[in-house]
């Protein structure tokens, strides 16, 4: 490593003159007196777009190491360090709606008509990183798919345009998924392993439900009907009909292939081969947890200041927030495969010729 040819001064380093120069209220040129609130509400969302500036720092290299064609068992580490710092930045952002809330609602009204039209809606960063992980237009609530892009100007649209048409963490976690080397080999077939313990275990839960002596034939009848939802659902990840057909109801977004890879992992998490990518799967379940943990905290934040007033940004407020708090999710086939999971004494024994191999790096 070389040395610094010249001496390193804080302030210039961080660029303090530019960046403490930064925080302009605007309600001081409209009134007498500046609102005192206003540079906290200043300050709040610039904190918050450093952040999302780092967060995205980030998120891009995940991606660029999630586009290698043969994700290197190497870079799970890399991938898990970096998606774990975006997780703990998250709490921290999540903390700070409460030093915003210090401010009350008649505090916010002294400044708040000098800020219309301008809304969270035009936070590009924010738009960025829900992209990024994989909430495209498609996915977003009615009034969202148009709405917030309307109130965008031509160069941030086109921007944002652009990043929809790239593949998302999303996109990039499904295709690693799908090529999950192991499902299928010559000696062992892990989809029909699966299958056939699946059944053996509702088989066991049907005889349990039939030979418990206590329960009335009304409960009796009642337990079985939610065994043979179960066993429906169970059905999906087998037959590509009832798949597609859950897919369009909006129960599954990823494919069949990905959600079979993932139970997989899922299952044989204590083996050495899949303890990093069960990791990993566990953080980006993490980051849609702490996301949708911020979009609710805000959402009633959004409540407490504005009681049922609408947006600046022309949305009906907190009840258009709470919707995207329900909907706008990343990973929720993630938070899913809880469903698929079969208890460990029933998991089919991996043939030792295949824990061998799993030694083995991971292509
Ligand atoms: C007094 C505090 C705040 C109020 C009253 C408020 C209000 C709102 C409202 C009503 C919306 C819906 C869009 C609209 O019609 O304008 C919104 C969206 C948004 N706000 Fe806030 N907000 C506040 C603070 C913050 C802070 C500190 C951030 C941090 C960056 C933030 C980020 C966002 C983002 C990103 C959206 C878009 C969300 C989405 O489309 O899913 N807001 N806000």
């Amino acid at each position: 490593m070389q040395k610094n040819t010249s001496p390193c001064y804080y302030g210039e380093y961080l660029q303090l003159d530019k960046f403490l120069d930064s925080q302009h209220p605007v309600s001081g040129q409209y009134q007498a007196h500046e609102a005192h609130d206003e540079m906290l509400f200043i300050i709040v969302h610039q904190a918050y777009e450093l952040w999302f500036k780092q967060i995205l720092h980030e998120l891009n290299s995940v991606l660029s190491a999630f586009h290698q064609p043969n994700l290197d068992a190497n870079n799970y580490g890399k991938i898990i360090q970096r998606l774990n710092r975006i997780n703990e930045i998250q709490k921290l952002l999540n903390q700070q709606i409460g030093i915003l809330e210090t401010m009350t609602p008649l505090d916010f009204l002294d400044f708040r008509d000098y800020l219309v039209p301008a809304s969270g809606f035009q936070s590009i960063q924010f738009k960025e990183i829900e992209i990024l992980l994989g909430l495209k237009m498609e996915y977003r609530i009615n009034f969202d798919k148009k709405s917030f892009y309307n109130r965008l100007n031509d160069q941030d649209r086109e921007h944002l345009m652009n990043l929809e048409g790239q593949p998302s963490l999303f996109d990039r976690l499904q295709e690693w998924l799908e090529r999950m080397p192991f499902l299928d080999q010559a000696n062992f077939s892990f989809v029909e392993a699966y299958k056939t313990a699946v059944s053996e275990m509702l088989q066991h839960d049907l005889e349990i439900i039939e030979g418990v002596e206590y329960l009335s034939e009304k409960d009796r009848e009642f337990q079985k009907k939610d065994l043979e939802k179960t066993k429906q659902t169970f059905e999906a990840v087998f037959d590509n009909e009832t798949f597609d057909h859950l897919t369009k109801d909006g129960q599954f977004r990823m494919s069949q292939k990905a959600l079979m890879g993932a139970i997989f992992i899922n299952l044989y998490r204590d083996e050495p081969a899949f303890q990093q990518p069960y990791l990993l799967l566990e953080k980006l379940i993490d980051i849609d947890e702490e996301f949708t943990q911020w979009r609710y905290r805000h959402t009633v934040m959004v409540h407490r200041m504005l009681g049922t007033k609408i947006g600046t940004g022309g949305s009906s407020g907190h009840d258009y927030l709470r919707q995207t708090t329900q909907n706008n999710r990343f990973f929720k086939d993630l938070f899913n495969l809880s469903t698929f999971l079969i208890p460990r004494s029933s998991l089919p024994a991996l043939p030792e010729s295949l824990k061998k191999a799993m030694g083995l790096r991971s292509e």
